[in-house]
């Protein structure tokens, strides 16, 4: 985005359309004497027919008489101000009567200024430009603020997209040596983004859930495995069955991987993302009625994160092909979440699962590329 350019779009020097608003027809015809032809003049010669003009037509600035039969000064300038699409538009008041109070009174209700008749032309014509200008230079610095706020947003976005994008490298490392793709990684990645979402919906948890939380989900949910850097291949990628010691192995994953994060975090002390990341690399495979692992929690002693992670990596295992098992179908995986809700899983989660339960099929049965996969790390992560 080029500023300069965008500063050149916003320069305006058509000419302006004033209204001038007076039941005297001479104090129009002074008016039109006055800033004709430099100006473009429309007439009303009462408060109504002015409001008329106004909504329908580009005012740039309005002469406002105060003292007209039927609706006056004041409340033409109140309508005016109320009304949204008016409400920016300068006013200068134009009366007779130079007292104090209706100047104050004219000034409170959001008039620019106020002259005082009989009508000057020198004098009103260099009030008017001084506040066309001054309007002018209010919307190009509204203008420009929204260019900065844009670049702002631009630049959070390519932030974030390299975050996600260095989170899904990490991850991407850990998982390079077994069975596991970057597809699962994406996978559980979307369900975990649905899930979290759904819960909101139904206003489950709602003390925990907010948009910011719902991000640093979707965010941190491929980092779950990340201690398996740490399983010797001769375990990791062992074909036939772990022994019991192996097994013990590789359940240390969720210990490897949550000191490699609690390192950072000793770092970053306050940063919610590394948090909500910890504890789904420590407790994702804890189980609801405490007989997982590595602390073996239970209930919502597990934190909400991990609860969560746990059904997504269990539906994608399920719906994968592994040496020792072919993928089940949608049908059976889910059958499989539903026998488990209250003992490996939180029930409202699976609840919420069974809302989704075509989504999840949808997405397991997707074929990823890897092209689409740094797409992915765009929408989800932005
Ligand atoms: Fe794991």
């Amino acid at each position: 985005m080029n500023f300069f350019k965008n500063v050149r779009e916003f320069a305006d020097d058509e000419q302006k359309n004033i209204l001038a608003v007076d039941d005297s027809p001479e104090n129009i015809e002074i008016i039109k004497q006055s800033l004709t032809p430099e100006y473009q003049v429309k007439a009303a010669v009462r408060g109504e027919l002015a409001l008329e003009i106004a909504r329908q037509q580009r005012v740039d600035l309005i002469l406002l008489d105060i003292r007209m039969p039927g609706m006056d000064g004041y409340e033409v300038c109140q309508r005016l101000k109320e009304d949204p699409d008016t409400a920016q538009i300068p006013i200068i008041f134009l009366t007779g009567q130079d007292t104090m109070s209706d100047e104050a009174l004219g000034l409170q209700m959001g008039a620019v200024d106020f002259i005082i008749k009989p009508i000057n032309p020198p004098i009103l014509k260099a009030r008017l430009q001084t506040h066309l200008a001054l309007n002018s230079a209010r919307k190009k610095l509204k203008k420009h603020n929204n260019y900065l706020e844009e670049l702002v947003e631009e630049k959070v976005a390519e932030i974030a997209d390299s975050r996600m994008a260095l989170i899904y490298a990490l991850a991407r490392l850990a998982e390079s040596r077994d069975e596991e793709t970057g597809e699962h990684l994406i996978r559980t990645q979307k369900y975990c983004w649905l899930l979290v979402n759904k819960l909101k919906e139904k206003g489950g948890y709602c003390q925990e859930i907010n948009d910011s939380y719902c991000k640093n989900i979707s965010i941190a949910t491929p980092l779950h495995d990340i201690g398996k850097v740490g399983i010797p291949d001769s375990i990791l990628l062992k074909p036939g069955k772990l022994s019991a010691e192996e097994f013990e192995r590789v359940k240390n994953h969720t210990l490897i991987g949550y000191d490699i994060i609690e390192e950072i975090q000793q770092m970053y002390a306050d940063n919610t993302l590394l948090q909500v990341g910890a504890n789904i690399v420590l407790y994702h495979h804890e189980k609801w009625n405490g007989s997982g692992y590595p602390e073996g929690l239970s209930g919502q002693d597990i934190p909400l994160e991990a609860r969560i992670m746990a059904i997504a990596d269990v539906y994608d295992a399920l719906r994968s092909e592994r040496p020792y098992k072919d993928a089940f179908s949608p049908a059976k995986s889910s059958k499989i979440i539903q026998e488990d809700r209250g003992s490996h899983f939180d029930p409202l989660l699976v609840d919420c699962f069974l809302e989704l339960e075509s989504e999840f099929a949808k997405i397991s049965s997707e074929k990823e590329t890897m092209v689409n996969f740094s797409q992915e790390i765009t929408l989800i992560g932005s």
